[in-house]
């Protein structure tokens, strides 16, 4: 593929905040999603309409979403695991919903208390209500190429749920490496599996930096054909159900690497390097991103 537009879908409120010790405030969330949105970033994921016992960091996101304006042209997607968070997504204005299941039993069971088949069954009321607004929709594959409780997983698992995704409506796949596992050659494997089947336009690459692979992971996804890439600002966050998991790959370092390349994205570096100290010192932690810490010290 040659096309060298590259989309990035913000995680940084969403992913990078449910896995930050810190719970911050709506209006401190609100500040963070619009200093993104100056940064030219269209695709900004917003909260997560899920159990406030679960996961307590994305709690009021119903109020998050009721300050943002989403007629301004960008994009705030968030996560409905039922009907019950997508009933109240849309009744604060979301237009983006995603879904979100797992390659792995086990994992789904850890995450959203059920199998993956139930998950499905759970999703299809979900996605036939988003269509029926004419909503954007999007499923998450967690555990892509490795799980915390069972270790590799095969593509083929992967390719079963994902093309399970996009009959209940799905217009996009992420693929989720929650805990950062993937390696190049494992990347290569699964995308070859993947887009043997489904179309490269509607994958996304969703990874997770723990073992310092995203990078390489996103240069062999790129050659693949993919062209959306999730990242957070200052590689926030993790996930609370997969202990050890460090944050998604830093949007900075994957803008630094697509500048490189001369692959477009709309989005300023410097930017995102000041909105990510800005976040941090509200954290009370220092940036992930390498890029981020770079750049700041110039
Ligand atoms: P459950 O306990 O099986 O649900 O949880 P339930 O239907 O039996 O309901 C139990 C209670 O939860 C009830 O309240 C419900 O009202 C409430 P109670 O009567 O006990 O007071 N409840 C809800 N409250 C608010 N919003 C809702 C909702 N649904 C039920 N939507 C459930 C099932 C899915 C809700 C739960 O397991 C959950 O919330 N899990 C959180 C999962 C999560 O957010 N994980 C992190 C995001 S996924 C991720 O990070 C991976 C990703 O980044 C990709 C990757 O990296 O791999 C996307
Ligand atoms: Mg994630």
């Amino acid at each position: 593929r040659t096309d060298d537009r590259v989309t990035l879908v913000e995680m940084g409120p969403r992913d990078g905040l449910q896995n930050e010790a810190a719970a911050l405030t709506p209006a401190v969330r609100v500040e963070l999603i619009r200093r993104l949105a100056s940064t030219g970033l269209t695709h900004i994921e917003a909260g997560a309409f899920v159990s406030p016992k679960w996961v307590p960091q994305m709690a009021a996101s119903d109020t998050v979403l009721s300050s943002l304006d989403h007629d301004a042209g960008i994009r705030y997607p968030v996560l409905v695991p039922n009907m019950k968070g997508f009933e109240t997504a849309r009744a604060v204005g979301a237009r983006d919903v995603s879904v979100f299941a797992a390659a792995s039993e086990s994992f789904s069971r850890k995450n959203i208390n059920c199998s993956i088949a139930e998950s499905l069954e759970r999703f299809r009321p979900v996605c036939e209500a988003a269509r029926a607004e004419g909503m954007r929709l999007r499923g998450y594959v967690s555990c892509v190429m490795g799980c915390p409780y069972e270790g590799p997983i095969q593509p083929q698992a992967v390719l079963t749920v994902s093309r399970a995704l996009m009959e209940l409506g799905c217009e996009e796949i992420s693929l989720g490496d929650t805990i950062g596992t993937g390696t190049p050659a494992a990347t290569r494997q699964l995308l070859a599996v993947l887009a043997d089947e489904l179309p490269v336009e509607q994958l996304a690459a969703h990874f997770h930096d723990t073992y310092g692979q995203a990078l390489a992971n996103l240069l062999v996804a790129l050659e693949a054909g993919v062209r959306v890439i999730d990242a957070s600002v200052a590689g926030l966050g993790g996930c609370p159900y997969a202990k050890g998991a460090s944050g998604n790959v830093g949007t900075e370092d994957v803008l630094y690497m697509l500048n490189g390349m001369g692959l477009e994205t709309g989005v300023d570096l410097d930017g995102v390097v000041d909105v990510g100290a800005w976040i941090c010192e509200h954290l009370g932690r220092p940036p992930a991103s390498k890029a981020a810490r770079a750049l700041a010290a110039r």
